[in-house]
């Protein structure tokens, strides 16, 4: 960059990466200025075209922004000598033209302290009650007499803004007092204004961030006083010098203004907020139960480096915060740097982090013990690298705050192979690392984003670990707003690349998958009915175009069994199952949950129209890819889905079940599926007549397996089945895919089934394999708790079920013997 034909100083930190924006200070003359950028284009991936922004601090201290973006830039690919120069002829280059291309760049605009906000106001009159509505375009915190209000965390939690955005109310009444009172907020970059994946900031809108509020207070005397957001407003920037989603915060205590959000507090730095008009976008209440801090972790270990420089082990994969405790001087910088694996030299590896910086940064304030606890970010991470900190082990802590959406835990799982048991507690602790506003892929990495393949396979299992009721409610809705006209959901929620908006088999399928799921696990039809028109539609949009009921047209990107075993790492979306094959058997599952929801809600004509869509489905699946009773290539998925969806004969799916079973043997008793096989394989396998190897495949320790991950010490789930050696370019240790078969661990080791929706009547039908010994399940279902627990040894077994009143549950026993279990304690026992 070139300040009238001067060389500006290249800035001490990047850009290193893509999307990222170096800084560089410059100093401005009055009158004309030329700025002189040149662009080089240094990869082939995902690069933004070149983008600059000047930011013009007045003396008064308000703000202006310039980029490239704006008229009057020029530009040329070759530019002869002395093009930098201020008096350089330009007219003959071309305007520059803000560029199109299939990913969004956001805005240039680098990161920017985040704002302060507060409102002075009186109290006259007795308070009855008084709540607190707020949300922003980015992200906020209240604050009200000099506390923050800390409860929730990231609000607004991620929607697409340009669709709509979710506000919170806070009941604030013990906060207040009569006379004089202080609202304060503060306000930064959020899900709406961090960079995203491969885009800069503000994907979702145009900048700035923007804060929108109104606290009711209603008195004794039935008036009311309102105090929203508006004029008489005051603002300044917060001691929070940087933060993003992906990189952490970069926080200045020396930068603090103790009482700022207090009656008297000081007013210095602080000019008159400015007032907008809001953007036309619906704004609604937030009815899922927020993010919220729901453990604190201690480190299980503490090494030290060097001198101030240490590496802490929480012992357990987590998404969430660090709280730090320091004793310090003015100035110490301690930087906490994030990650899921370490080097061989003991540092943090954060290679497959991406371009997440994942740092975290406070700069004391020397003022005697402080705690700083982020609150603009967050972070997927079991090791924390420190430097900065005294050395003596006394002046400093720094705990580990796990978080996440906060819905009730409703299971409990006893496996007697700890292997399966620890792999299941490992698949809730990456549900609760990705349930976050959205359900996400992964907690940690440059993606973080609501990619519904991933929900849908994993929403059976996830039902049993927490009440999804709320959230799936919640998470719909967010699908429904970016519904295509025609029909199609998209593959990933808030949709803001354009291929996100395609509509792949496996990925879209959530939207008929999870709520069948909710309905089935609580028996509440208010989630058919709600999205019936949605679900049609996309049943209609896939159907008009595959009129032969073999879904080869708009398979959008078309991820199909992603990961499976046999995919090269380069390219994991490779066909190792007939890519068409595997949409037309996800249909015809969405065809069967489609008739049974339809008869839920009394529909009887789409009842019979989903039943005869089914039939047509099979009819054309059979046609097109089962020949001679072998279905399509012979692959482990392919055998899988059409047992497990019901597409083939009782002799052909007995076939399958010998070809699957072999398949898996002929490997060492290895699975090779990926998404979308794998949570249907022990399934399909049990449905074929092949429990044995659904039980050796199950307890398989070796790769590919789940057993493996385990054993490698996972505790959480790998994105790949050899995460640990897989390229780090996409190998997250915290996506819970592959976690799915956690339904089938609940149905048929717990032997915990709703053998109607929403469990008035249960059905318990047990593996009682003596190679597992023993397994059952506590569950909170919405009827009450459910029980088993059982033990399978020395040629017999023993089976307790407990029920809750109200509730009958149909019993089968080895051998397919049948019994009745009824409210309260029952016993069954009997030859194996
Ligand atoms: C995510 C996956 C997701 C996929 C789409 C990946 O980057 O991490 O879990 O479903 O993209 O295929």
């Amino acid at each position: 960059m070139w300040i009238n034909g001067e060389p500006a100083p290249t800035p001490r930190d990047g850009p290193a990466r893509h999307t990222e924006m170096a800084v560089w200070p410059i100093i401005l003359k009055k009158g004309r200025n030329v700025i002189a950028i040149e662009g080089r284009r240094v990869g082939s991936f995902g690069q933004p075209p070149c983008v600059a922004a000047a930011l013009l601090r007045h003396g008064d201290g308000l703000k202006e922004r310039m980029t490239s973006a704006s008229v009057g830039w020029k530009t040329l690919v070759a530019a002869p000598a002395g093009w930098q120069l201020p008096d350089f002829d330009d007219t003959a280059w071309h305007s520059a033209e803000r560029a199109k291309g299939s990913l969004p760049i956001g805005e240039p605009w680098p990161l920017t302290p985040a704002s302060r906000l507060r409102r002075g106001f009186s109290i006259d009159k007795p308070i009855q009650a008084a709540r607190l509505h707020a949300t922003a375009l980015g992200i906020y915190q209240p604050w009200i007499n000099g506390a923050p209000l800390a409860d929730r965390k990231l609000a607004p939690e991620f929607t697409d803004p340009s669709k709509r955005v979710l506000y919170q109310t806070y009941d604030v009444t013990a906060l207040l007092k009569p006379g004089a009172n202080v609202l304060g907020m503060v306000v930064g970059d959020g899900w709406y204004g961090s960079r995203f994946s491969t885009s800069a900031r503000f994907a979702f809108g145009p900048a700035p961030c923007r804060l929108l509020c109104q606290l009711e207070i209603e008195h004794d005397d039935g008036s009311r006083t309102v105090i929203g957001s508006g004029k008489g407003w005051e603002i300044a920037d917060s001691a929070l010098l940087e933060h993003s989603l992906y990189d952490g915060e970069i926080h200045d205590a020396r930068a603090e203004q103790s009482g700022w959000a207090s009656v008297g507090g000081t007013a210095a730095g602080w000019r008159p907020a400015s007032v907008i008009a809001a953007p036309a976008i619906p704004v609604e209440p937030q009815r899922c139960p927020p993010i919220r801090v729901r453990q604190t972790l201690q480190p299980k270990s503490v090494t030290r480096l060097g001198a101030g420089h240490y590496v802490l082990d929480y012992g357990q994969n987590f998404a969430g915060f660090p709280r730090l405790t320091v004793t310090a001087p003015a100035g110490a910088r301690i930087e906490m740097r994030f990650a899921e694996m370490l080097k061989a030299d003991g540092t943090v590896d954060q290679a497959n982090l991406r371009t997440a910086k994942a740092r975290d940064i406070y700069i004391a304030a020397g003022c005697g013990r402080e705690v700083y606890e982020p609150r603009f970010t967050y972070h997927g991470y079991r090791y924390v690298e420190i430097t900065g900190v005294p050395d003596d082990a006394g002046a400093w802590s720094l705990e580990g705050l796990v978080a996440h959406q906060d819905l009730a835990e409703t299971a409990e799982l006893r496996v007697g192979d700890p292997v399966i048991e620890t792999f299941w507690r490992n698949s809730v602790w990456s549900q609760r690392a990705n349930f976050y506003g959205l359900p996400t892929d992964c907690p940690q990495r440059d993606e973080r984003l609501g990619w519904m393949g991933d929900a849908a396979v994993f929403w059976p299992a996830a039902a049993w670990n927490m009440d999804v009721t709320a959230f799936t409610a919640r998470v719909m809705e967010d699908a429904r707003v970016s519904q295509s006209a025609k029909g199609a959901f998209p593959d990933c929620i808030p949709p803001f690349v354009p291929t996100m908006k395609l509509s792949s088999p496996g990925w879209a399928d959530a939207g008929v998958i999870l709520p069948h799921t909710s309905w089935m696990r609580n028996g509440d039809t208010g989630v058919i009915r709600t999205n019936w028109q949605a679900m049609e539609a996309y049943m209609a949009w896939i159907e008009a175009a595959n009129p032969d009921h073999v879904w080869r047209k708009q398979r959008g990107a078309d991820y199909a069994d992603w990961l499976s075993v046999d995919a090269p790492t380069a390219n994991p979306g490779a066909a190792t199952t007939p890519k068409d094959l595997l949409s037309t058997a996800y249909w015809a599952q969405d065809a069967t949950m489609m008739a049974a929801m339809a008869s839920a809600i009394g529909n009887i004509e789409a009842a019979a129209r989903y039943r005869s869509l089914f039939d047509a489905i099979r009819t054309a699946f059979n046609a097109a890819f089962v020949v001679d009773g072998k279905v399509g290539n012979g692959s482990q998925t392919g055998n899988v889905v059409a047992i497990r969806f019901g597409l083939l004969s009782p002799e052909t799916m007995r076939a399958a079940g010998v070809a699957l079973a072999a398949d898996i043997a002929r490997r060492g008793n290895h699975l090779s599926t990926g998404f979308l096989g794998t949570p249907h394989i022990l399934d399909a396998l049990v449905m074929s007549g092949q429990e044995a190897a659904a039980i050796t495949l199950l307890t398989q320790r070796s790769y590919p397996s789940w057993g493996y991950m385990v054993e490698q010490g996972a505790t959480s789930m790998w994105e790949r089945w050899n995460s640990d050696q897989g390229d780090v370019g996409m190998n997250s240790r915290n996506h819970y895919a592959f976690g799915a078969i956690g339904d089938f661990l609940f149905r048929r080791i717990a032997g915990i089934a709703p053998a109607t929706p929403g469990f008035g009547r249960v059905r318990i039908a047990p593996i009682m394999s003596p190679v597992l010994g023993s397994g059952g399940a506590t569950y909170q279902s919405v009827r009450g708790t459910i029980r088993t627990d059982w033990t399978a040894r020395d040629g017999a077994f023993r089976l307790d079920v407990e029920l809750p009143a109200g509730v009958e549950g149909e019993v089968i026993l080895p051998g397919g013997r049948k019994a009745r279990a009824v409210a309260g304690p029952n016993r069954y026992s009997g030859k194996l």
